[in-house]
């Protein structure tokens, strides 16, 4: 499974914060700060709140920025009674390559199922994007020694019903919720044994193949001081980042890890 033939992928989630005047303003920096060889060896996405979307994209495709356009949420029908939400359709006319699905604010805040995390992955996938499946363990799991066991429920749960191809395509992030705007962060060496224990979980539902090529995020506290050593994990392929995204020069920072190892 060479690291090499995955290409890191590095999310800017920014949760509900920047209203679409500062998400301008953070999109042209960081337009600004990257440059061509940081986009050949990593791809970039960044995840504004609903508002912001189609102000980020026109920023970004008047100057061909190859930054992606991301989601942070969706519902799972395409149109219809349901006061509030946003459909996978309406995503993707927007440009929009990856949605979250899942993760654990819209679980514990909102009550989203494993049921339903399935569905929208399948929803985000007919139209289109590509999903970044969020999994993660609370404190009081971990501290029990359930985090195997809860991430890879909600793996096995979030990718049920796809083919191999479509598992193959997909982003799973892995996020500790006790990491999580905590200024917490796993070690590079627990990171690295949950993202295996997902890895592994992939290969057993969708073959070799699938686990091979899927991208596996780690979220939680990541800054341009930790990026490095996380992501030189050979299960890690890229960050979810929560906090240091609403930044640009930090957000740069760690789109840049290389720079600092
Ligand atoms: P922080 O980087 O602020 O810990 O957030 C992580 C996260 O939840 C990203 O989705």
């Amino acid at each position: 499974m060479a690291k090499s033939t995955r290409t890191p992928l590095i999310s800017g989630n920014w949760k509900m914060h920047h209203n679409h005047f500062e998400a301008i303003q953070t999109v042209q920096k960081l337009a600004y700060l990257l440059h061509k060889d940081d986009y050949e060896v990593v791809d970039v996405s960044v995840h504004p709140p609903f508002t912001d979307i189609r102000s980020v994209q026109t920023v970004l495709e008047a100057d061909d920025t190859p930054i992606s356009i991301g989601a942070q949420h969706c519902y799972i029908e395409e149109k219809g009674a349901f006061t509030g939400e946003v459909s996978p359709a309406m995503l993707a006319k927007l440009n929009v390559e990856y949605v979250i699905a899942g993760h654990s604010e819209r679980r514990e805040i909102f009550g989203e199922t494993d049921d339903l995390i399935n569905k929208k992955v399948q929803a985000i996938l007919k139209w289109g994007m590509t999903p970044i499946l969020c999994c993660g363990e609370t404190l009081e799991e971990r501290e029990a020694g359930g985090t195997d066991e809860k991430v890879s429920g909600q793996v096995r749960a979030g990718l049920a019903g796809l083919t191999p191809e479509q598992v193959g395509g997909l982003v799973i992030a892995y996020e500790p919720i006790w990491a999580i705007g905590t200024g917490r962060t796993a070690t590079a060496d627990d990171a690295q044994a949950t993202c295996k224990v997902v890895r592994d979980v992939v290969a057993e539902v969708a073959g070799a193949d699938a686990a091979a090529s899927v991208r596996i995020q780690y979220g939680g506290s990541v800054k341009p001081s930790n990026a490095a050593e996380l992501m030189a994990q050979p299960d890690i392929d890229g960050a979810l980042v929560g906090g240091a995204s609403l930044v640009a020069e930090d957000f740069a920072g760690i789109v840049q890890f290389r720079q600092n190892s």
